[in-house]
């Protein structure tokens, strides 16, 4: 397991859409191993591969509720209400904005075996499941910020 480098605003590749997954292997086990590695290092609750600069469709998301999702090839369902409240990303280091997102998601994903699985998520959960699922098409929080973007002075949970 490594710590990996987070690519952060201004590198193209977090503009790119990645590509879903087809079959795993060692390879593609292990970036999930440091992606998990390198969410908790930073503090984070979510990370998308291509914050590490793999195009694949892969995100790994811990919220504190006990569970660790690996949500490969994720497909939003459903969404229903909508919150609103600061967010933050380890690409945008330092900086958190105002975003409304939608309070409740429904997602179907496949697990680290390439197992379908349905996740329902509601509050944080929901929120990092739709900012982490906007990586994989190449979209940052920071193009949905209600008013300014304001510097972070204190440690913050990022997603
Ligand atoms: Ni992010």
């Amino acid at each position: 397991m490594a710590i990996r480098n987070v690519r952060e605003i201004g590198d193209d590749i977090l503009k790119k859409t990645c590509k879903p997954v087809k079959e795993m292997n060692a390879r593609t086990q292990e970036l999930i191993e440091d992606m998990f590695e390198t969410m908790y290092a930073t503090n984070g609750c979510g990370l998308a591969a291509p914050q590490v600069g793999i195009l694949k469709r892969i995100v790994v998301i811990d919220v504190d509720d006990g569970n660790q999702y690996v949500l490969i090839n994720p497909q939003i369902l459903e969404t229903k209400d909508s919150q609103s409240g600061y967010e933050g990303c380890l690409s945008v280091p330092g900086k958190r904005g105002i975003v409304t997102r939608p309070n409740y998601v429904k997602v179907k994903a496949l697990d680290e075996n390439l197992q379908e699985y349905i996740l329902e998520g509601t509050e944080l959960l929901a929120r990092a499941i739709c900012h982490e699922c906007d990586h994989l098409d190449g979209k940052l929080y920071v193009d949905l910020v209600e008013g300014e973007l304001e510097d972070v002075t204190e440690d913050l949970e990022a997603e």
